[in-house]
């Protein structure tokens, strides 16, 4: 119920507006975002990095409307991307995008050409592009073009949801070699006739699709905080023989940094995925519906101001 209401207020531009300008707001940005300029990620990118650990970056921005608008996210991933090179922070470093910042929404084959770009610009400095997924509604058309990208770039990655029941047949199809697919369990909300509502239905399902990946001869991006789906991914390496190097776990910027560390000790490929820039609002939004006691974080923000 309260994360159906967050989610719903994720799309209000008059809560937007409530939160944006709420004085206790800047706190809990910072405890999930880098910041808002470039350097701002480059900073906590070298951070990460001189820690062990893997990055890949997000420069927030989602439903884009307008081709300048699209165009001035496209041109933040080129320079980034130069920055990452020029600073040796790749291949530790990659880059994440979501296409409905590319000009999904109006103009499929725009937002594809502003992908393409990215890509060549990742493949000039040596690393990699992962498309984040979004709604339901744009799962079809973020798979047809990350098959179009993979014909010249492909290493490049995409997102599955484990709540969608369309995930594990999506996992058989991109398990072979070469394919990069990040798991997560997946943020929006999603009528009942697509995706599994019940936690412990998606939960099922992330571990059929991780067996399906980590059985496959693609590379499994295994995106996850609870603990036990990362046990699960422990026991699977174990049990399908991958050493660190052919496989990964990912967690989100700010959210169980200790549990990233133990796994970075234990041998174990980490990436956290770090958000940027100043559309944070939608991000946010995301991570306090998972999660009830991030809004106590939200509530202990208010009180102490
Ligand atoms: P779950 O939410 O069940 O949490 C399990 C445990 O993890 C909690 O009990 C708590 O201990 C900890 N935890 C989880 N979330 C927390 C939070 N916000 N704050 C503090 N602790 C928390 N989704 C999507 O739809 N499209 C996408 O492209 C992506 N991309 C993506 C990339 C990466 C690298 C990650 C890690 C996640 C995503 N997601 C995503 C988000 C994903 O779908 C999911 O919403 C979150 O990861 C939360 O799910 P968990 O698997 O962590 O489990």
């Amino acid at each position: 119920m309260l994360r159906s209401v967050i989610l719903a207020a994720s799309r209000s531009t008059q809560v937007e507006r409530l939160v944006a300008t709420a004085p206790f707001t800047r706190d809990v940005v910072r405890r999930f975002v880098a910041g808002a300029a470039t350097d701002d990620a480059l900073r906590a990118t070298r951070a990460l990095v001189t820690d062990g650990q893997a990055v890949t970056l997000d420069y927030l921005g989602e439903d884009t409307t307008t081709p300048e608008q699209a165009n001035a996210t496209r041109d933040e991933y080129l320079k980034l991307l130069r920055l990452l090179g020029a600073a040796g922070l790749t291949p530790a470093a990659e880059v994440s995008v979501k296409l409905s910042a590319l000009g999904q929404a109006f103009d499929e084959q725009f937002a594809y050409d502003n992908a393409r770009q990215i890509c060549a610009a990742a493949d000039a400095v040596g690393t990699t592009v992962t498309l984040d997924m979004e709604d339901h509604t744009t799962t079809d058309s973020t798979l047809d073009i990350l098959t179009k990208l993979r014909k010249d770039h492909p290493s490049t990655g995409a997102v599955l949801q484990a709540y969608l029941r369309r995930t594990e047949s999506d996992c058989r199809e991109l398990s072979a070699a070469g394919s990069r697919v990040r798991l997560c369990k997946g943020a929006y909300k999603e009528p009942e006739s697509v995706a599994y509502q019940s936690a412990r239905e998606v939960d099922k399902s992330y571990v059929r699709c991780m067996n399906v990946l980590m059985a496959g001869d693609g590379y499994p991006m295994l995106a996850t905080h609870d603990p036990r789906l990362i046990a699960i991914g422990e026991d699977r390496a174990r049990w399908f023989d991958r050493d660190p190097g052919r496989f990964e776990f990912q967690m989100l910027y700010g959210i169980r940094p200790e549990e990233q560390k133990r796994l970075v000790g234990e041998g174990y490929t980490v990436r956290t995925y770090v958000p940027y820039g100043d559309q944070w609002y939608g991000y946010l939004m995301r991570r306090l519906a998972e999660r009830p006691a991030n809004l106590m974080f939200f509530g202990r923000a208010v009180v102490s101001k």
